[in-house]
């Protein structure tokens, strides 16, 4: 069995082919990915010399590419991860991300269309397209309302956001109109290894461990529901292996939090693991904590419910946040090879700046 996976080199992606390696030795994975995200390493440096395992940089609208990489591969599944993905960067750039969540996920879909539509009937029956999105697309919560369903409206409020809208009816019109076995699954915010320091739980980290000010856009009481990458993973295992076509599944970690909240708690394990000396004082890292101009048109909170993958293909998130979350920091902490081979220090002050 192939899988080709685009955007498998990120943060989910990578983690991803690494807990299915973890799990399954009887599939090869293709992984097409432009390498838009700023790390110098491998974060898939392991399966250089897999037989099961194929890299490819490029991008995933170059139809030729995509269309040669089907035809020597021949996939059962595809799974979408490729796109741009940081908000902030979606507001100060935001035809980036009309470039690759909307139009290059459309060509990406019509090269797997024309790939599935000659397609032998025994294989069509198994091949599905897996489309990796986001509870963002549904807008924003007040800190009273109910989680988010799968039927609820899109009112997407950044160009992110809206991008991935976008691309989840695209999927669904791919679906409705030429059958082609999709299923849209739309997750919570995700947290774990190998994520971009632009994220704000590793920018914390890092600034922390650099004794830099932790930004906290606004008053800090946005809430997100974090989840954890690996639970994430078998979300979509479950997904892949188990999902009729057409389905669509919000996935959440059950781990609300405000902002503010998620920067003390990282501070309060720093605290214990590595002390903060500032002239000479043993302090607290909550000490850099700073409060910034807002981002514009900040959500309030993002929440799903998972009711529906729980009950349709078993699967819920298993790890407790406080977990998660020192299993992330000790990974930043022991992996400063990767931090310091990103190249998006001086990117981040700027965005930061943007912020002040
Ligand atoms: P990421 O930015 O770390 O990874 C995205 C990957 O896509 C990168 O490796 C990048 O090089 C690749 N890519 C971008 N444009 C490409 C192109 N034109 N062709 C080929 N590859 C391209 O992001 P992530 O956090 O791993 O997110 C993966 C997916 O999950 C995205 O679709 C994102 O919208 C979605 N998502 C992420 C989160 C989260 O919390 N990180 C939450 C919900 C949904
Ligand atoms: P982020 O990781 O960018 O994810 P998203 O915007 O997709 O939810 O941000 C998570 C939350 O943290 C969001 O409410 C914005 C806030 N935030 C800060 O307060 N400071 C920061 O420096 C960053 C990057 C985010």
């Amino acid at each position: 069995m192939n899988i080709l996976i685009s955007g498998g080199s990120g943060f989910i992606g990578s983690n991803f082919i690494k807990y299915f390696f973890s799990k399954f030795n009887n599939f090869k994975i293709i992984n097409i990915d432009k390498l838009s995200h700023s790390c110098e390493v491998d974060n898939l440096q392991e399966f250089k010399d897999n037989d099961q395992y194929e890299f490819i940089r490029g991008d995933f609208s170059n139809s030729e590419l995509v269309e040669n990489i089907l035809n020597n591969h021949n996939p059962n599944y595809v799974i979408n991860f490729a796109a741009e993905s940081h908000v902030d960067k979606s507001i100060l750039f935001p035809e980036e991300f009309i470039q690759t969540n909307i139009l290059g996920t459309f060509k990406f879909l019509v090269s797997i269309n024309n790939y599935f539509q000659n397609l032998k009937d025994s294989h069509k029956e198994e091949f599905k397209f897996v489309h990796i999105s986001t509870d963002e697309v549904y807008g924003s919560l007040s800190s009273i309302a109910d989680p988010f369903q799968e039927d609820d409206k899109y009112y997407p409020n950044s160009p992110y956001s809206a991008s991935k809208a976008s691309s989840d009816h695209l999927v669904r019109s791919f679906y409705k109109t030429y059958n082609l076995p999709t299923i849209v699954s739309n997750c919570s915010n995700n947290y774990g290894p190998y994520q971009s320091l632009e994220k704000f739980i590793p920018l914390i980290i890092f600034n922390a461990l650099n004794k830099k000010n932790i930004p906290i856009y606004g008053n800090g009481k946005q809430i997100r529901d974090w989840l954890f990458v690996e639970d994430h993973c078998e979300a979509i295992i479950q997904i892949l292996l188990k999902a009729s076509p057409g389905e669509v599944f919000n996935i959440g970690g059950s781990n609300e939090f405000q902002n503010i909240d998620i920067a003390e708690m990282i501070c309060n394990q720093l605290d214990s693991i590595s002390p903060l000396v500032l002239d000479n004082n043993k302090t607290s890292y909550s000490s850099l904590i700073t409060f910034t101009k807002d981002r514009p048109g900040h959500d309030k909170r993002y929440a799903v419910n998972s009711s529906k993958i729980k009950r349709m293909l078993g699967w819920e998130a298993k790890t407790k946040f406080e977990d998660g979350l020192r299993r992330t920091i000790d990974w930043y902490l022991n992996n400063k090879e990767w931090v310091n081979s990103m190249h998006g220090e001086k990117y981040i002050e700027w965005i930061k700046k943007q912020y002040q």
